[in-house]
Formats: C-alpha cells, sequence, structure tokens
C-alpha cells in the first residue's frame, strides 16, 4: 500500500487492541508516524471504558505520534483526525451524502456512527508528550446492533466495494495534509474546519459527563476543544469530556 511520506505501516493479521500493540511498540521505540493495523481485534477498546467491536472486515488501526507538546496541546490532534477521517469518508460515499462530525471526534453518516477514534497519550517529568497514540475504527462493512448511540458501516451507505485498505491510505492523505495545517498555523484553523463539517451546533443536545445528563444549545468548541454549551438557564458550561446526542435520545 502506497502511503504519504513519513508514514511507516505495520500490518497485522488479529492482535487485542491496536492501541495497545502500538503502545507497546511506542515503549520500544517505534518512530514517529508508524501504524499499526489488524485486520482484527479481540479486544477493541472504546472511549470512556466501552468495548468497540472489532471482527474482520472492518479497519481498526492506530499512528504513533511522538509531539513536542503537552497533553493538552496534543489534543488538537483529536480534532484533526475527525476532520482528516470526515474528509476521507466524505471522498468516498457518494456526493452528496452527509459526513460529518459530532463532539469530540465521533464521524457520522446520515446521523449514524461510522467511525470513533481513540486517543492516548504518556507524558515525560517536563510534561512534554513522550507518545501519542491516535486509534481508530472505521464500520467498513458491518457494524454493531446494540448501540447507545445508532451505529453503520460504509457498505450500509451504500458504498460497494470498499476495503479497509483503501480508507486507511485516504486517511492518511487527509491527516497529512491537516496535520500541516496544525503544525504550522496552530489550533485555530483545525477548529474552524472541525466546526465546517460538525452536526448539531446551534441545536438543543444532551451531553452526559460521567453519569449526569446536562441540556443545553451546542454554541461552539473553544480554543483548548472544549464543548461550550448554554443552558436554559443563560449558563454556559464548558466540558472536556462526555458523550453528545441529540435532545430527544436521551
Ligand atoms: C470510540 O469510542 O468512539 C473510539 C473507538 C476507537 C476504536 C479504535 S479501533 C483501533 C484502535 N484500537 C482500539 O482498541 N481502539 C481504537
Amino acid at each position: 500500500m502506497r502511503l504519504p511520506p513519513g508514514f511507516k505501516l505495520i500490518t497485522l493479521e488479529k492482535v487485542d487492541s491496536t492501541n495497545n500493540e502500538a503502545k507497546r511498540r511506542a515503549e520500544m521505540g517505534a518512530v514517529s508516524g508508524t501504524i499499526v493495523h489488524a485486520s482484527e481485534q479481540t479486544h477493541g477498546r472504546g472511549r470512556r471504558g466501552r468495548q468497540w467491536y472489532s471482527p474482520k472486515g472492518n479497519l481498526y488501526f492506530s499512528l504513533i505520534l511522538r509531539l513536542p507538546c503537552s497533553a493538552t496541546e496534543g489534543l488538537g490532534i483529536s480534532f484533526v483526525s475527525a476532520t482528516a477521517m470526515c474528509d476521507a469518508l466524505a471522498g468516498i460515499v457518494s456526493p452528496m451524502t452527509e459526513v460529518t462530525v459530532k463532539w469530540p471526534n465521533d464521524i457520522l453518516i446520515n446521523r449514524r456512527k461510522v467511525s470513533g477514534i481513540l486517543l492516548e497519550s504518556a507524558t515525560g517529568l517536563n510534561g512534554t508528550l513522550r507518545w501519542l497514540i491516535v486509534g481508530v475504527g472505521v464500520n467498513v462493512s458491518s457494524f454493531p446492533g446494540e448501540t447507545e448511540y445508532p451505529a453503520t458501516s460504509l457498505q450500509y451507505e451504500g458504498v460497494i466495494g470498499a476495503r479497509p485498505d483503501d480508507v486507511l491510505r485516504a486517511f492518511m492523505r487527509h491527516f497529512k495534509r491537516w496535520f500541516d495545517i496544525w503544525e504550522n498555523d496552530g489550533f485555530s484553523s483545525i477548529r474552524t474546519a472541525w466546526l465546517n463539517r460538525a452536526t448539531g451546533i446551534g441545536k438543543t443536545i444532551k451531553v452526559r459527563v460521567s453519569g449526569k445528563v446536562f441540556e443545553g444549545e451546542l454554541l461552539d468548541i473553544g480554543d483548548d476543544g472544549s464543548l461550550l454549551v448554554e443552558r436554559k438557564t443563560g449558563e454556559t458550561i464548558s466540558i472536556m469530556t462526555g458523550d453528545v446526542f441529540p435532545s430527544d435520545e436521551i
């Protein structure tokens, strides 16, 4: 497979989780730009301790990055990755199909989740990232039935013959482009690009944060990537981690 320069691909058959495999390799000195890709995962992990449905036929990979920045600055990569995957999938589905991002880094096709991203990192004593792992899953040919947020796959959305490799290649191309913009211009350009692809801005949403549910209007995302929600009381709250749902869903 041809990848943009600077990436090194390691393809494996079955692993517990490509993020776990990437972590092991990062600790052993794997270079920045290494991608660990597997055909299936036995213990695929999602955000907030959830499982990630991982049979053969879908895409699972983890990208190892070594960036000279803090973990907070590194969060920009979450938005770089979501924007890149949104663009990659928009180029694969038929024209006019709605492909959007949902805070913080889910990709939706026709309002159903097709891809999720799990960022994990390790920081040195001086507060600089030792490594950052961007773990990405894309439902290419199948999707789980019982999910809190409705799921979908590329095949279900009418993409015929899509292969996980094609999606990975398209992602890396867009990732390289948005990564360069992030490095050169900082988070603000990524924030704008992400907002242009976002679902729910200006709408009433519910956000679940550690078991509590907040309802309000989705206003914006902050300079640090937090979600800004205006509650009915008029108060604006800033949320760093949580799950967003349309207001009638939970
Ligand atoms: C989410 O909850 O939306 C994030 C899902 C991330 C899944 C990917 S699949 C490749 C990598 N390995 C894992 O175990 N998880 C991530």
